[in-house]
């Protein structure tokens, strides 16, 4: 792929966060049914992970559901639980060599979604070159309210003092202790919010949103976006000339 050329491969995010938003519009002004912007959204993320497998990404971290997206109509619901336990195919994992891992409350899915997740999780577990997380039933509040439930028992139990409960602690008790932090998070769609997602894991993420649909973010847009990002200077607090300085 000729865009590649404009990318510094020695400066590729290590780990990207995605919200994909926007299928219902891109399927609405098509005059299609909400469902048929799902589907296609399905088949983008089957473009986009091959690409960040290609470019060297080590995590990439999607959001598909939302805790708060239980509150949509019953009938979108059940195609977006439905094309999980469809599409979730292990296949290009393998081929691609990556590992499958969900963040958010499985237990609260259509067994056969969460049956589909954890043989996926399973099967390519011992996958290396790169890994895939879907953001299911996920919420960073949700998250955050279990971390701290567990610290609080954890103490109860005398397990550990309130003065062990440090950063790495709190990272360590979220769903994506896994992972590295997203270097770069990208929001499609449109709209200029994080939507419950990674409040904590973002704290010194670089955002990068763009109007495009979802459905119509392929291996361009995800190149733009990180040429975006290489022309950040990430200071993480300092000032511009000692991070120039290293
Ligand atoms: C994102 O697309 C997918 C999910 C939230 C499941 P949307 O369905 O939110 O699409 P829009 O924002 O309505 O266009
Ligand atoms: C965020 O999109 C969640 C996912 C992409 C899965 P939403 O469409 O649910 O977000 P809001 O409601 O517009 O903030
Ligand atoms: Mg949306």
């Amino acid at each position: 792929m000729e865009d590649i050329l404009e990318l510094d491969r020695n400066n590729i995010p290590q780990s990207i966060a995605i919200i994909m938003d926007g299928n219902g519009r891109w399927a609405q002004e098509r005059g299609l049914p909400r469902s048929s912007g799902h589907i296609q959204g399905v088949e983008n993320v089957t473009r986009i992970t091959s690409e960040c497998a290609r470019l060297g990404v080590k995590f990439l971290t999607m959001y598909a559901f939302s805790t708060e997206n239980w509150n949509r109509p019953e009938a979108e619901v059940e195609v977006l639980m439905q094309l999980i336990a469809d599409k979730l195919e292990d296949e290009i994992f393998m081929k691609n060599d990556i590992r499958y891992r969900n963040i958010g409350d499985i237990e609260k899915l259509p067994p056969s979604s969460r049956k589909r997740m954890l043989e996926c999780m399973e099967n390519t577990k011992n996958n290396k070159r790169m890994t895939v997380s879907t953001a299911l039933n996920y919420s960073s509040r949700w998250e955050l309210t279990k971390a701290m439930r567990d610290a609080v028992r954890e103490a109860q139990a005398g397990h550990i003092r309130p003065e062990d409960i440090n950063e790495e602690y709190v990272s360590q008790h979220l769903e994506t202790n896994f992972m590295t932090d997203p270097d770069l998070l990208i929001r499609t769609g449109g709209e200029l919010r994080i939507s419950n997602y990674l409040l904590w894991q973002c704290a010194y993420s670089e955002f990068y949103f763009c109007d495009t649909y979802w459905p119509d973010f392929h291996e361009e847009d995800l190149h733009k976006a990180i040429a975006a990002y290489q022309h950040r200077q990430r200071r993480f607090g300092m000032t511009g000339e000692q991070v120039t300085k290293g």
